[in-house]
């Protein structure tokens, strides 16, 4: 099939390249000159395994190209829509100027035979709105939400868990999910669940999927708070509760709480749009989920605080993590980076170090300082705050070794990622998230 994927960031970016490793002909527009001509050199924009191999495979084998004319699109019928859709700058709600600029920038390019695949996560109504808008030319339009995760973007374009298609009211409207139907046929021939549903109903299943994992990940991180106040230890909780097939392991990983690009600003949008719709009182649970994931990034910038006896001023803090999560050197609202600034502002000389998202987190936060080599930050800190769970300082870190290169005994682990007894019986003081 010949497809267009409108706007090349994290989604989209990673969809074109899916897409022409599955054999379609694509073409992927972004307004972005710089972010057209780094696609178009073979490099991917950001980390995430597997795209470069993919973007150069595609561009050697011509079936895929990047543009930033729109015009060069009028040979696809079909079109992804895949553009950001951030949070408001003076409110939570989400930002859909990019949604309706791509749309618009379409419409003079669509046919009968046009169809309009949206991916963006929006808020629910904005599908029916769009569907509206393009009427006249007689295109049509599905909503196709994506459950991607940073890290596995390319294994969760290509082997997703569900397919879900909102379509419209009518017969041919409808009739419309049959291309997505086409565009998925090994996946869906090979088992992967596939759903049809009306267009709120698409629109729902991807932002109550995003509310549902950040309420849980704040369960646990409640269960931590209270795992500190009595001296229970949270790890053997999740566990234990994780053993019950109806709940689950998954997610109930305890620490400093939720960031990136999607989680913390899609639960807000959501508490928006309920709020516009007349049901915001069915998500103020939600609000409680920000605000538990908020005091995460409190409550370790206190810990480590008073295990250096109360101030952290001019005292060495090694932060091992820059990225919201391994396999990503992403940093929008990464808890990581945020411990390491409210760390720098209270006085602490901080060091900051991460496998890929150095030179990311070097522009967000110029006032830290970087350091590629982990054993060189680590170097004389007087404590070591573990904030992201790359392998590098999950499984590698060794507590001997780490003696070595500093007198500090001091580790905050703030995602439960080390095994507190190897450190303890080096004469390290361990403090973890909800353990003793
Ligand atoms: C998320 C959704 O998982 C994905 O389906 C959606 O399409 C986009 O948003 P992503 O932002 O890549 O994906 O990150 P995810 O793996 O969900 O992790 C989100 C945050 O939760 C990270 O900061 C992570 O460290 C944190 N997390 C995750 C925990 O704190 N504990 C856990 O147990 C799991």
């Amino acid at each position: 099939m010949k497809l267009s994927v409108l706007g090349c960031g994290y989604l989209g970016a990673v969809h074109a390249c899916a897409m022409a490793s599955m054999g379609h002909e694509v073409v992927g527009f972004d307004v972005s000159v710089d972010r057209i001509a780094t696609l178009s050199s073979g490099t991917a924009p950001f980390y995430e395994p597997e795209l470069e191999d993919l973007l150069t495979e595609g561009l050697s084998s011509g079936k895929l190209t990047f543009t930033t004319d729109v015009k060069d699109l009028e040979t696809s019928t079909v079109h992804f829509l895949t553009v950001g859709t951030p949070q408001k700058e003076n409110g939570t709600a989400a930002d859909l100027t990019q949604v309706y600029a791509a749309v618009n920038s379409l419409i003079p390019l669509l046919t009968a035979e046009s169809i309009i695949i949206g991916k963006s996560t929006v808020p629910v109504g904005t599908a029916q709105k769009l569907a509206t808008m393009i009427r006249p030319t007689g295109a049509r339009l599905v909503w196709n939400p994506e459950f991607l995760r940073e890290g596995w973007a390319v294994r969760d374009t290509i082997l997703p868990d569900r397919i879900v298609v909102g379509t419209g009211a009518s017969t041919e409207d409808k009739s419309a999910a049959q291309v997505v139907r086409q565009i998925y046929q090994r996946q869906i021939t090979t088992g992967t669940p596939y759903i049809e549903t009306d267009f709120a109903t698409a629109e729902l299943v991807k932002v109550a999927a995003n509310a549902f994992l950040a309420t849980k990940i704040s369960f646990i991180n409640a269960m931590a708070e209270i795992s500190d106040a009595v001296g229970a230890d949270v790890v053997q909780l999740a566990d234990a509760l994780g053993h019950d097939t109806r709940i689950g392991r998954k997610f109930l990983g305890a620490g400093i709480g939720f960031g990136g690009g999607c989680l913390p600003k899609d639960i807000r949008a959501f508490i928006a749009t309920a709020d516009q719709l007349g049901v915001g009182e069915s998500l103020n649970f939600l609000k409680e989920v920000d605000l538990i994931n908020q005091r995460r990034r409190t409550h370790v910038v206190n810990m480590v605080t008073q295990a250096l006896g109360g101030e952290v001023r001019n005292k060495r803090v090694a932060v091992l993590g820059a990225s919201f999560k391994p396999h990503s050197d992403d940093i929008r609202d990464s808890p990581a980076l945020e411990v390491a600034i409210r760390l720098h502002n209270k006085g602490a000389d901080v060091i900051v170090t991460d496998p890929v998202a150095i030179d990311k987190a070097r522009k967000g936060a110029p006032q830290l300082t970087f350091e590629q080599s982990r054993d060189l930050a680590i170097q004389n800190a007087d404590v070591i705050v573990v904030a992201t769970e790359w392998d590098e300082y999950r499984g590698q870190l060794d507590p001997e070794q780490v003696s070595d290169l500093t007198d500090g005994r001091i580790i905050v682990d703030c995602r439960n990622a080390l095994t507190p007894g190897d450190w303890i019986s080096c004469g390290w003081q361990y403090f973890g998230m909800g353990r003793r």
